[in-house]
């Protein structure tokens, strides 16, 4: 399919303005859902919801080609009792409005991604995870929370009776950026020389460079043949130890304090986040796209932070 207008919601935060960057050349009409007012500007038109309640924004799904879903909470704060229901309700609640408002529409989209994360796959040292034989319950339990926000977030997915519209469910891992998301702050962390290891250092990291995730959507947008569940990441996860070496190399800085478990833990109370970010042994591997041809732009983790350190 080659798409007219698209409708993003969420796209305010770090993988919308990601995707709005790539097609910012291209005659494609985007229309924004958030929660707050902005100015449109160019070919990106912004229309208010509130990612609960069918209000006027549903009309804008009419004859549209695409709709993309990023809307979510973000998961990088403390899990108290009140942020796990924000993170899982922001989630599944603008799954199942968007889901409610096809249903409604006379000419909805072919074609809705919604977004997912590879942490949906358990905590994995010893071997690679597909959307094959990739297994989904974590015998730890510190692992199983933002396990079960995948799987609620993917149910509600599923569970929205749309069955005109092609559906693709993609798991994605950290993409990385010079400006959101991970990147910039590992970075400032090697320069401060505090880019050693992180806990073992044994677990792995699966990662995207933000080209790629973009080519990723687009590439689904064009193969109309493909839907289901996707893996989002590039074919080479990598150990904690070894990325942040390549990081250390790229930054020109020699030092490197690892960060011990207990550390951590000091560390993500003072910031307000989950060890769980750093310690998750991600080993997650894109199978359904490289069986369906999909070539990256940065395969190994060595060219895409050499990409984003030039
Ligand atoms: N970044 C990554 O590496 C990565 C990896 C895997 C999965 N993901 C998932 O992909 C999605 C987008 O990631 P991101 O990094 O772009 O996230 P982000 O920067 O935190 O942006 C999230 C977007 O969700 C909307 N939002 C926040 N709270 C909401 C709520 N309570 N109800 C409805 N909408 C809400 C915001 O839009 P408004 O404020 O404009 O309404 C914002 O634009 C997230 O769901 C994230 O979990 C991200």
């Amino acid at each position: 399919m080659k798409p007219h207008k698209i409708i993003l919601a969420g796209e305010t935060g770090f993988l919308g303005q990601v995707l709005v960057d790539y097609w910012k050349d291209s005659p494609i009409d985007i229309v924004v859902l958030s929660r707050k007012p902005y100015t449109s500007h160019d070919r990106v038109r912004y229309v208010t919801w509130d990612g609960k309640s069918i209000g006027t924004w549903a009309d804008e799904l009419n004859e549209a080609d695409v709709l993309i879903n990023l809307a979510g909470r973000t998961v990088d704060c403390r899990y108290t009792a009140r942020n796990k229901r924000e993170i899982i309700e922001s989630r599944t609640k603008s799954t199942a409005i968007l889901g409610q408002a096809i249903r409604q529409t006379a000419n909805p989209p072919q074609l809705w991604i919604n977004l997912s994360s590879a942490t949906i796959y358990r905590h994995a040292l010893d071997r690679q995870m597909d959307e094959i034989t990739g297994e989904t319950d974590s015998p730890q339990a510190e692992y199983r929370f933002s396990q079960q926000v995948c799987k609620e977030w993917e149910q509600a997915f599923w569970e929205s009776d749309t069955p005109e519209v092609r559906k693709v469910a993609l798991r994605s891992s950290l993409v990385l950026g010079r400006d959101g998301g991970v990147f910039p702050v590992l970075k400032r962390l090697t320069r401060f020389g505090l880019g050693g290891q992180q806990g073992h250092g044994d677990q792995f990291i699966s990662w995207l460079h933000k080209h790629d995730f973009a080519r990723i959507i687009d590439f689904l947008i064009r193969n109309d043949a493909l839907d289901g569940t996707f893996n989002c990441t590039a074919p080479c996860p990598i150990r904690n130890t070894e990325f942040m070496t390549l990081l250390r190399r790229a930054f020109g800085t020699p030092i490197g304090l690892p960060a011990t478990r207990w550390m951590l833990e000091i560390g993500a109370f003072l910031l307000r986040t989950e060890t769980e970010l750093v310690l998750k042994s991600r080993n997650v591997i894109p199978r359904r796209l490289q069986e369906a041809g999909f070539q990256f732009a940065y395969p190994t983790a060595s060219e895409a932070v050499a990409a984003l350190v030039k």
